[in-house]
């Protein structure tokens, strides 16, 4: 049993009745059977519609007895009431113009007169049907405040695990010119350009760290914007971030991209997964020892869509893998080399966030992946619009 069951079952509800007639003797006779009949129970009564109405904003109320006497059809106070969310049991006399839709205006009746016990009867039946309904709301808040927490908490090892991801290489960067400023030091080789230089590269370093925070900051931000962006300088950021390590990899990077074209997206999302496409071409190079990587990056533009084509040398996926690549947590890396998150967050970022396709297949001696995102403006066209 979950704990908002265990509960319910320990305690011990109070329903609360609102006795709706202008009869004064009536109400009274129907007040002490109640009590005398039902001991986990409070009531309240009005002699009118409209003071019932005012309770019901003020106080909750569990069903409502309403005698018919105080009904004239029609009513607008009445199509109000039926209108609230609380039940209303109606205590009809068959001579009531109403008696002929009583099964239709109202979630039950009692005729009158009726015997004490047949009042007890239907609102205890009554009442066990609320307790039933209560309890599965109650279930189904637990289970939904349950997903809610496991969906925060699967984001969360994501982001970490992506952040972590994004700063392993800065910070192997970091260490490599910690050493070798260290080193030159110890040599006596250290002057003012060589610092000037390396102040600027770690301060430019330090920078892209902190761009990642916020920028998976901001994709988990809920109301995150699209915006326009330039896709050519996009890709132009992502060469410059991976650049370093290519060439000290013997990597070459061919970009062939000419016109530029101007999207509307999420910008961060899709830099961090050209990253993650660059780096998984890096490491396909570098696991294989491929002597000159080469990896080429280039543009298509048809009327509906932007397509960009990221290609690799670096051997290619094998066959039986390739379909659980984009799985989260798969990975053929050792453990402290990939989480197995790129291709996941890739995928779900421009397949869910911006309504594209992502696809990785062999081609030649290695990988082509293809991001196809909706429609796309030229600069031109864009300045058309502007007109
Ligand atoms: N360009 C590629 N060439 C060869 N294999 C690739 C390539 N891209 C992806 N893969 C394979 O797909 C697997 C999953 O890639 P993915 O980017 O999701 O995770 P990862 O790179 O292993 O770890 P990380 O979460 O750190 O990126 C890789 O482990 C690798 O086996
Ligand atoms: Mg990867």
């Amino acid at each position: 049993m979950i704990y908002n069951e265990i509960k319910l079952h320990n305690i011990k509800y109070i329903y609360r009745i609102l006795i709706i007639t202008h009869d004064e003797k009536y109400d009274n006779s129907l007040k002490k059977t109640l009590t005398q009949k039902l001991d986990n129970i409070t009531l309240c009564s009005t002699s009118n519609l409209q003071n019932a109405l005012t309770t019901l904003h003020e106080t909750k109320i569990d069903v409502i007895l309403l005698d018919s006497n105080t009904l004239e059809i029609h009513n607008e106070d009445f199509i109000k009431l039926l209108k609230l969310l609380t039940p209303v049991i109606l205590l009809l006399d068959e001579q009531h113009p109403l008696f002929a839709q009583r099964d239709t205006i109202a979630i039950d009746y009692i005729i009158k007169p009726c015997t004490p016990q047949q009042l007890v009867n239907k609102l205890t039946l009554y009442m066990k049907t609320l307790r039933q309904q209560k309890l599965l709301e109650l279930k189904i808040e637990e289970q939904n405040q349950l997903l809610i927490q496991q969906s925060k908490m699967a984001s969360m090892g994501e982001m970490i695990g992506n952040i972590a991801h994004q700063w392993r290489q800065p910070l192997n960067a970091l260490s490599a010119i910690n050493i070798k400023l260290y080193f030159l030091y110890q040599q006596n080789l250290l002057n003012d350009k060589i610092m000037e230089d390396t102040h600027k590269k770690t301060n430019t370093i330090i920078q892209k760290m902190s761009e990642t925070i916020d920028d998976f900051r901001n994709f988990f931000q809920p109301n995150k914007e699209k915006k326009f962006f330039s896709i050519k300088k996009l890709l132009q950021d992502a060469i410059n971030f991976v650049e370093d390590s290519y060439t000290e990899n013997n990597i070459t990077l061919i970009n062939t991209i000419t016109e530029d074209v101007i999207i509307e997206a999420f910008e961060s999302e899709l830099k961090q997964v050209i990253l993650n496409i660059f780096n998984n071409a890096k490491d396909a190079i570098k696991e294989n020892n491929i002597q000159k990587g080469i990896v080429s990056i280039a543009i298509e533009k048809t009327s509906q869509h932007i397509i960009i084509i990221i290609t690799d040398n670096g051997g290619g996926i094998a066959n039986e893998i390739l379909q659980k690549i984009c799985e989260p947590y798969f990975t053929t890396k050792t453990k402290n080399k990939g989480t197995g998150l790129g291709l996941y967050m890739s995928k779900m970022i421009i397949e869910e966030s911006m309504l594209g396709k992502l696809t990785l297949e062999n081609y030649n001696d290695g990988v082509k992946t293809t991001i196809t995102l909706p429609s796309c403006l030229t600069y031109d066209e864009i300045q058309e619009q502007s007109l």
